[in-house]
């Protein structure tokens, strides 16, 4: 199987750093770069983050650069209620020993990176898209050559989890989700829609607390806090699966087994309802009525009876070490 190759981007709190794990794990991935953007923690902290989950994945040697440290158009607002002051539930490990973040912005990063594998890879995106849009501005032509975008953000049916309709990741900074949805970067959103459902219970969450594996053992140690804030806000013990959703369908997109495709726009101007994202549900709204605007593909099932065991399979994995 050729390898995935892929641009993570990320503000690398408890989630974003089970689905990095998982994708280090996963033989088939050649993770090419890594960037942080503000969110979960600041972006500097996210970085540490960023390079300490790929140490205990073992891939020590990817690039890991920093990012956009506010949102385009709003005030930075860091998630430490979810994730914790260092974004890793209070047990964020030391930088490892000789390892830095890059001194090129993580936008910088996404532009090269992607100039250096025309056409051959993917963008999964699990934090606020100020990095990614800032990529655009930067080099618009970078929009037609990847393979796909896939993002965790936003959400269509189900509640917002930031305000009543709108979603942390995209709420964090609509101006930019609004450039991105709008270019022409071939996006594929995965939403609290689906990732509400993608929820680890009692039997994952045992098999997790018994691993022996640094990544298990790691895992078990952050997802402490995280559980503790899913309990103060629902009845179902444990948690969902947000950005690692978004890892799997962008290595499988067989996982997805309903969605649809339509142009996407970011309520901006209205005080609460700011980030909710606007879409049109009619039958074949894409081609009669919004003719030459960009489609995303908006998912809105999951084989989660696949993408479950698929995910706790891989992330208690021995990973192979690579090289740095
Ligand atoms: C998203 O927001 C962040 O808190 C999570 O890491 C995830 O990317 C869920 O709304
Ligand atoms: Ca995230």
């Amino acid at each position: 199987m050729p390898a995935s190759k892929l641009i993570l981007d990320g503000d690398y709190g408890i989630d974003d750093a089970m689905a990095a794990l998982y994708l280090c794990h996963h033989p088939d991935v050649e993770i090419l770069a890594v960037g942080t953007v503000h969110g979960n923690a600041t972006a500097a902290v996210a970085a540490k983050n960023a390079l300490s989950v790929l140490a205990i994945g073992g891939r020590r040697g990817v690039p890991v650069a920093v990012g956009a440290r506010r949102p385009l158009a709003q005030p930075v607002d860091i998630s430490s209620m979810v994730h914790g002051d260092d974004g890793l539930g209070g047990r964020a490990p030391e930088l490892p020993q000789g390892t830095n973040p890059l001194d090129i912005p993580a936008a910088l990063q996404i532009v090269r990176t992607v100039r250096n594998h025309p056409g051959d890879c993917t963008i999964v995106a699990t934090g606020p898209l100020t990095n990614l849009a800032l990529a655009l501005m930067l080099d618009p032509d970078v929009a037609s050559m990847v393979e796909k975008v896939v993002i965790m953000g936003g959400t269509i049916d189900h509640p917002g989890n930031i305000s009543p309709y709108a979603e942390a990741n995209i709420a964090h900074d609509p101006e930019a989700a609004k450039l991105v949805f709008e270019s022409a970067w071939p996006v594929t959103q995965v939403g609290l829609d689906v990732t509400m459902s993608a929820w680890i219970g009692p039997e994952e969450l045992q098999r997790i607390e018994s691993s022996q594996t640094a990544a298990g053992r790691f895992c078990w140690d952050i997802l402490q806090h995280y559980l503790q804030f899913y309990s103060t806000r629902h009845s179902r013990p444990g948690c969902p699966l947000h950005d690692p959703s978004a890892a799997l369908v962008a290595l499988d997109a067989s996982l997805v087994s309903r969605s649809f495709a339509t142009p996407v726009d970011v309520e901006l101007r209205s005080a609460t309802n700011r980030g909710m994202l606007i879409v049109d549900k009619r039958e074949f709204a894409a081609e009669h009525h919004h003719p030459g605007q960009p489609n995303v593909e908006v998912v809105t099932e999951l084989e989660n009876d696949r993408l479950i065991p698929t995910f706790i399979e891989g992330l208690l994995a021995e990973p192979t070490v690579m090289a740095p």
